[in-house]
């Protein structure tokens, strides 16, 4: 902003504030108190103070402007709400940072913006963007010292990013309310674990209670409905100790958030006018599956409801009483040790969250021929598979310990190779076998039935010229009685399924 847009900027304030508060910009010297708001130039959002839920605490909070739904995406002093008072106000301070305070308890600075680093100026602003983004702004150089996106609540929109910057020395995380009627940080937080290869948790303290999964090019593995991006752009940007995933949409004109809330679920939402409501579009966890670690260390979640976990191939429950009274915590083990190098191969398994990543290696160079290689060739590797799946699958990732946290999806698209030993390949080539068996005594079957069938038919339009000729000769004596009697024994065979299509040449 130069001086001369700088000097418009504080005129066009000051003719505002003598009429309305409908501005998007806070000066020194200002003051935004409670009922009065701030509104975004294209009128996307709004801030001020808000009470939520059932509350009567006051918060400084970023909220939809043009929807019924009061609906904060952000807010300022979650942890030091103004108590049951009226008194709120807002105001660039005399060090040049965005201050909350409580005219009614002695002004005391309740929430800051807490710049240290910037020139002693004082001359910043701050300024609502149609983005949602508040943002504290050294006017001279129009440097952003302070914005809302780096310090999310429990929300994500377009145009955030969540994960991690060394770079810049930030991590982006969401923290859940404590419960609706308090935005103070609850027990859920989402955030990335760039170890490995990167993935996102929700986390309950500090338990991993959901995982996303690793990036498969097109979304995350957890979440095979984002795979199929409709209205908004999610994608994730790794280089450099920089790791983020970031949000946009198509269309402007849609207004989606995904929150995190007091219960510890992502939801994605997004805004239906013609029904004033937030509908969901997808969220996590969304079963027992989806709990971190539900089936233990080498365990399966499937989709089977009665027994829901099942162990890898070549894996026994590590106890047999717990695993039968449904309390898979404790896993599966190996069934016999596997000697390394002797006849060990892969068993494919469709559809799967893979295992937890923060023991694996990702090379985007190898094919998926290439990877089972590198795989085989390492005696700790467990499992591979391929680390993008865009265009049938690129990339190679392998795992080097405990698996842990797989699932099964109805509609996933990444397939897993688990190792196995000799005897396991063997087991599966001889099951596949008896499928085969299987198929041959089909066919076998089928052709008796066709046989059998043919042969009845045969028979049937013999008997059937017999009566014919029988009826015509006894006709001659007692017409109404050789009528019945062909009658009857036509739609005796002719009743049963398929003789009807018969027809006797
Ligand atoms: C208000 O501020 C004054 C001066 O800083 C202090 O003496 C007084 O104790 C404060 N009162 C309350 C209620 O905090
Ligand atoms: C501001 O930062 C200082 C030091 O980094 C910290 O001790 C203080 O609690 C912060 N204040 C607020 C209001 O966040
Ligand atoms: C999605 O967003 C990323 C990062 O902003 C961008 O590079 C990519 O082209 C976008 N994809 C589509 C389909 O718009
Ligand atoms: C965005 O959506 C609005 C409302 O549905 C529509 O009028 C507009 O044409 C869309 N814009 C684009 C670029 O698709
Ligand atoms: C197998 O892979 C692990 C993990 O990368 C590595 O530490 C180990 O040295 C490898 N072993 C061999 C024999 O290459």
């Amino acid at each position: 902003m130069d001086t001369e847009e700088w000097s418009m900027n504080a005129f066009i304030f000051f003719l505002l504030f003598q009429f309305c508060t409908s501005i998007d910009t806070i000066m020194p010297t200002k003051f935004i108190t409670d009922g009065d708001i701030l509104v975004s130039t294209g009128e996307k959002f709004a801030l001020g103070f808000f009470s939520p839920g059932s509350s009567r605490d006051r918060y400084l909070g970023i909220w939809y402007n043009k929807i019924s739904e009061q609906t904060p995406v952000w807010v300022a002093n979650r942890e030091t709400p103004l108590k049951n008072s009226n008194g709120g106000v807002v105001t660039i301070n005399g060090d040049g940072n965005l201050v909350v305070f409580d005219r009614n308890q002695n002004s005391t600075v309740l929430w800051s913006t807490n710049v240290t680093n910037h020139h002693n100026d004082k001359d910043s602003i701050a300024k609502l963007l149609d983005s949602g983004n508040l943002v504290l702004i050294e006017a001279h150089s129009q440097r952003v010292l302070w914005q809302s996106f780096d310090y999310p609540a429990d929300t994500f929109i377009p145009g955030m990013t969540l994960g991690q910057s060394k770079k810049m020395g930030m991590r982006w995380l969401l923290t859940s309310w404590k419960s609706r009627n308090d935005p103070a940080r609850g027990n859920y937080w989402y955030a990335l674990d760039p170890r490995g290869s990167p993935q996102f948790f929700v986390y309950k303290g500090l338990t991993p209670y959901w995982r996303s999964g690793p990036w498969i090019g097109k979304g995350l593995n957890g979440l095979p409905e984002m795979a199929r991006p409709l209205v908004s752009n999610v994608s994730l940007v790794n280089h450099d100790g920089e790791v983020y995933i970031t949000y946009s949409l198509f269309n402007d004109s849609i207004l989606s958030r995904i929150i995190l809330d007091e219960t510890g679920s992502l939801h994605v939402l997004i805004w239906i006018k013609a029904i004033n409501r937030w509908n969901s579009f997808g969220r996590a966890p969304r079963d027992r599956c989806d709990d971190y670690g539900h089936c233990g260390p080498y365990g399966r979640c499937t989709t089977n409801d009665v027994m829901e976990c099942e162990c890898l191939p070549g894996f026994e429950p590590k106890s047999l009483r717990d695993w039968n009274l449904r309390d898979w915590s404790a896993g599966c083990v190996r069934k016999r040790v596997q000697e390394c190098g002797k006849g060990e191969g892969f068993l494919k398994l469709s559809r799967e969250k893979v295992p937890d990543t923060l023991i694996s290696l990702v090379d985007n160079s190898l094919n998926l021929k290439e990877c089972k290689k590198k795989c085989l060739s390492n005696c700790s590797c467990k499992a591979y598979t391929n680390s993008d799946f865009n265009g049938g699958g690129i990339g190679c990732i392998t795992w080097y310990g405990e698996l842990m946290d797989i699932r099964e999806f109805i509609n996933g698209e990444q397939d897993l190779y688990v190792r196995v030993d000799s005897i396991e390949i063997a087991n599966a080539r001889k099951s596949k076998g008896f499928l085969g068996k299987k198929r041959n005594l089909a066919i076998l079957v089928v052709a008796i039935v066709v046989g059998l069938f043919l042969l009845v038919s045969s028979g049937y339009c013999l008997l059937k010229k017999m009566i014919k000729k029988k009826g015509v000769t006894e006709n001659q004596r007692n017409p109404d009685m050789s009528l019945f009697n062909l009658a009857t024994s036509a739609t005796s065979f002719g009743d049963s399924p398929g003789m009807g299509l018969l027809e006797c040449r």
